[in-house]
């Protein structure tokens, strides 16, 4: 049976304190939990108390001081039933012992390296006791740590620490920590053990000062210097643009190699997978250095969102994500450069979410129901719902926008909310009704919003007529139509914006036409706009206002213009693709046909424009040269789709821009050769990632490219231009690419992070043998299946990034990685879940490859013994 939003009941049972008394040991520890509970008034009167567990062993069970027999039938592993407890506050205490070094899960308290630590959300506390395992629950918390000084020297949890001292006469020590904030139990963190750390303190706008921390294993600890730096700036930032400030005395951040997620925003102590603290220039890439901004940002804003202000249950999981992915997104986009970001970001949505919302596994971004919850951790719960904020903001404005946070934050501070409360603090700031843009979180898919255009010369009048639409979905048949918000702009061909509001339009508000913003709210609309002496370029959905797909038939002139002088650079960058977009989709047709791919000198000469312009905005530039990506043609293409076609007509692009750009893309990539110091700065690293791309394109066609790109490769004193040149020469076969990648192993054997690289990268080699590659691979000594970093980094960027050989024919691909989810599945689920979704769009491909993608399906869930994780997965994309 599912869970489902509509059974939602309040708690019967309160828990006002926690007290946790821990001795860590590798392999048994003792964890004695002591609760102050009470019958909540909202919930049912002398209902039982069921707590949650999961796999615990209990050891000793007391109600108010009286032993209860544990042995009895209400203790099961992963449950324990209290039958009529006290109708007055009373007090449970429970003792559980723990394998950490056992659990291969990484849920509730586990190993990774030499040190424990946790991680609870979702359902990973019941791990460690038995508890009423749900967000609505809030406690406050003290914990006591002991261990073995040597063994864990460092002992961190949530909040303030109140003592610590070496316990007399023992080689053991303690730490006591105490949270005045109540939280959710998933907020509970906690570790231990020998790490080096580095130090700092903040200055809150009220001049508190912040003691803090982060800790790495020694040795790396320059290395969390640049995590310092982004901390502290997303500390001012939030005090800043959202008058947030922090709350406790210290701020400690812990980073561990053993990670399922990205990182975990535990009150006052946030778990990092180490991948998103550790840089160095020699190790990290630009593209590291952002994301490690991006993430310490995004844990760190959870402290407003997502912990004094938490989620009522599981299915509210995007009031905290989406909130605070749109938060880190408009924080990167203030530390860099915006424009860069958005296309950035409206990229990463495409590529991740677009698909989900097309395929078994579309759900709502506050979904109606679930078997597991870990499987919603999902691009649509992350990346629409931050989309989804930022739509709010342009709906009601920006002033309204943080009247509408102020409010929820002063509301409804200290408590577990719903999606419902927040939106209902915007419509009150606003006056606007909110009810139809509800409609966002409970209906699933991506709305397709088709436009077409009528310019009439004698009446110097432009008829835009708009259609919405939306596709069914699992579970949803019927659509209602969508508030939509188009920003339009309407432009001259030589790049003169008329003015909106100049002349009388039909069809338009007042407040339409001052803002630029026109919102669809019916099936249909029609405006006109008069006085327009000639065809307007329209430029249409500006800064991606919607996460919509837009269907226009821009004529290319109109993309070429738009490429050219649009002033929304969004724009001016998505006209760049459509006009890619086109002619690879009409290779592929060609190409499946029998014949060749479409060769286009116009295209090439507009490329050609955009690096003469290059030098104003080189990030920008790099993301046009940066063609849509084979998934991205794939799923424009959306059904009946040929992985190898894709490739070819890319393949073909690629070196039609290669050698008809040859000399400006030579000339481009020696003049922004630099040396000197490395500074991970946005505009830096735009250079280098315009200078990457010009060489990656100039070697598709031209073979010396390779003897540049080894030569980049073996003398680039960072990693950024160090992995560029092994990425280009990992695109073609030859003695180059074998010698570069066992120089690199070579180089790098002791780094972790980087090696992760040198798996991914050759596991996305596309060309047939990748397979056999990767299964030699696999028998490399650094090779490791629980660790999820380097589980990702190979069997990962195969099946999710190497489109060809994923997707061979043969089904090969197919079945290696269904036999990798089922061995992986019995130590980590979660992990072998996330895997799974590689088949997320196996119904979109052509019929052969099709079948066999679902001959693998079938045999993953034939097998019985399934995790949850992955029957819930395999279940829903096969239905
Ligand atoms: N709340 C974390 C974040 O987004 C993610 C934790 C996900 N954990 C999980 N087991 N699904 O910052
Ligand atoms: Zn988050």
């Amino acid at each position: 049976q599912p869970i489902r939003l509509a059974d939602y009941r309040p708690p019967d049972y309160l828990i006002d304190r926690v007290d946790l008394d821990i001795r860590l040991d590798r392999q048994a520890t003792r964890v004695i939990a002591r609760l102050k509970l009470r019958p909540n008034p909202q919930g049912k009167t002398g209902a039982d108390l069921v707590l949650d567990g999961d796999g615990l062993r209990l050891k000793r069970l007391l109600l108010d001081g009286a032993p209860l027999d544990i042995h009895a039938n209400f203790v099961t592993p992963d449950r324990l039933t209290i039958a009529s407890p006290p109708h007055e506050p009373f007090s449970l205490e429970i003792e559980t012992e723990l394998n950490p070094a056992a659990n291969t899960q990484l849920m509730g308290l586990y190993r990774s390296g030499s040190a424990y630590c946790t991680q609870c959300e979702a359902e990973g506390f019941r791990r460690i006791t038995y508890f009423l395992d749900r967000p609505d629950v809030l406690s406050v918390y003290s914990v006591r740590l002991e261990a073995e000084q040597t063994d864990a020297p460092i002992l961190l949890s949530n909040g303030n620490r109140t003592a610590t001292a070496a316990i007399e006469g023992t080689s053991r020590h303690f730490a006591v920590w105490h949270d005045p904030f109540p939280k959710p139990c998933y907020l509970f963190a906690l570790v231990g053990g020998d790490l080096g750390a580095i130090h700092d303190t903040f200055t809150t706008a009220s001049g508190r000062e912040v003691q803090l921390g982060i800790y790495v294993e020694h040795g790396k600890e320059p290395s969390a210097a640049y995590a310092m730096d982004a901390l502290k700036r997303a500390m001012r930032w939030d005090e800043e643009v959202f008058g947030r400030e922090y709350d406790l005395d210290v701020f400690n951040i812990v980073a561990v190699s053993d990670f399922n997620m990205g990182a975990m925003e535990n009150k006052g102590l946030n778990v990092f997978n180490d991948k998103y603290i550790l840089a160095s220039p020699e190790t990290a890439t630009d593209t590291d250095y952002a994301q490690i901004e991006a993430v310490i940002a995004h844990e760190y804003f959870h402290n407003w969102t997502g912990n004094r202000i938490t989620c009522r249950d599981w299915f509210q999981l995007c009031l905290k994500e989406g909130l605070t992915v749109f938060r880190d997104h408009e924080f990167s986009a203030d530390m860099r450069s915006r424009a860069v970001r958005r296309i950035a970001d409206v990229r990463t949505l495409r590529a991740q979410q677009f698909p989900e919302d097309a395929g078994p596994l579309a759900h709502n971004v506050r979904p109606d129901s679930y078997y597991e919850i870990n499987n919603f951790y999902t691009a649509t719960v992350y990346e629409k719902g931050a989309e989804l904020i930022r739509m709010l903001k342009v709906l009601i404005g920006a002033k309204a926008f943080r009247a509408g946070m102020d409010l929820y934050f002063a509301r409804y501070d200290g408590t577990a909310a719903t999606v419902e409360q927040f939106i209902a603090c915007f419509a009150e700031v606003s006056g606007r009704d909110l009810t139809q843009f509800s409609r966002w979180y409970s209906q699933s898919g991506t709305p397709l919003v088709e436009v077409e255009a009528h310019y009439d010369a004698a009446a110097q009048a432009l008829t835009l007529d708009f259609r919405q639409s939306c596709k069914k979905t699992p579970g949803q048949d019927e659509k209602l139509p969508f508030v939509i918000p188009i920003e339009l702009g309407l432009l001259s061909h030589d790049g003169k914006i008329f003015d909106l509001v100049t002349g009388p339009q039909d069809g338009a508000s007042a407040h339409e036409l001052a803002t630029g913003v026109i919102e669809l709210t019916e099936p249909r609309r029609r405006l006109t706009f008069h006085a327009l002496p000639e065809r307007p370029v329209v430029s249409l959905l500006r800064g991606f206002s919607a996460p919509i797909s837009l269907c226009y038939a821009a004529s290319e002139d109109d993309l070429i213009a738009q490429t050219a002088h649009d002033s929304d650079s969004f724009n001016r960058w998505q006209a760049s693709q459509t006009y890619a977009t086109r002619l690879l989709l009409r290779s592929v047709e060609r190409i499946r046909a029998g014949g060749a791919a479409e060769s286009d000198p116009r295209f090439i000469d507009a490329l050609r424009h955009v690096l003469k312009a290059s030098p104003a905005d080189p990030a920008f530039a790099a993301q046009v040269l940066a063609l849509p990506g084979e998934a991205d043609i794939a799923r424009e293409i959306g059904a009946n789709v040929d992985p190898d076609a894709i490739f070819a007509a890319r393949k073909a692009l690629r070196e039609a821009i290669g050698s008809g750009l040859a000399d400006e893309l030579r000339a481009l990539y020696a003049s922004l050769a630099e040396d000197g110091a490395y500074s991970p700065d946005a505009a830096a690293a735009g250079r280098r990632a315009l200078r990457n791309a010009a060489l990656d394109l100039y070697t598709a066609a031209n073979p010396d490219g390779r003897t540049l790109a080894e030569a980049q490769f073996t003398h680039a004193p960072f990693m950024t231009d160090k992995i560029a040149g092994l990425g280009i020469l990992a695109l073609h076969a030859g003695a180059e690419r074998e010698r570069a990648f066992e120089a690199y192993y070579e180089f790098y054997k002791n780094e972790p992070l980087a090696i992760d690289k040198w798996f991914a990268l050759q596991a996305a080699i596309p060309e047939a043998g990748a397979l056999e590659r990767i299964r030699a691979l696999m028998t490399h000594p650094a090779f490791s299946l629980s660790n999820p970093n380097r589980a990702r980094a190979l069997i990962g960027a195969f099946a999710a990034g190497n489109q060809t050989q994923f997707n061979a024919p043969d089904g090969s691909g197919y079945d290696f990685v269904a036999a990798i989810v089922l061995q992986l599945d019995e130590k980590n689920p979660q992990v072998a879940a996330r895997l799974l979704g590689a088949f997320k769009s196996w119904r979109a491909l052509e019929p052969h490859r099709r079948g066999l993608a679902e001959a693998a399906l079938r045999r993953v869930i034939a097998q019985n013994r399934l995790s949850p994780d992955v029957k819930d997965i395999v279940e829903r994309s096969l239905n």
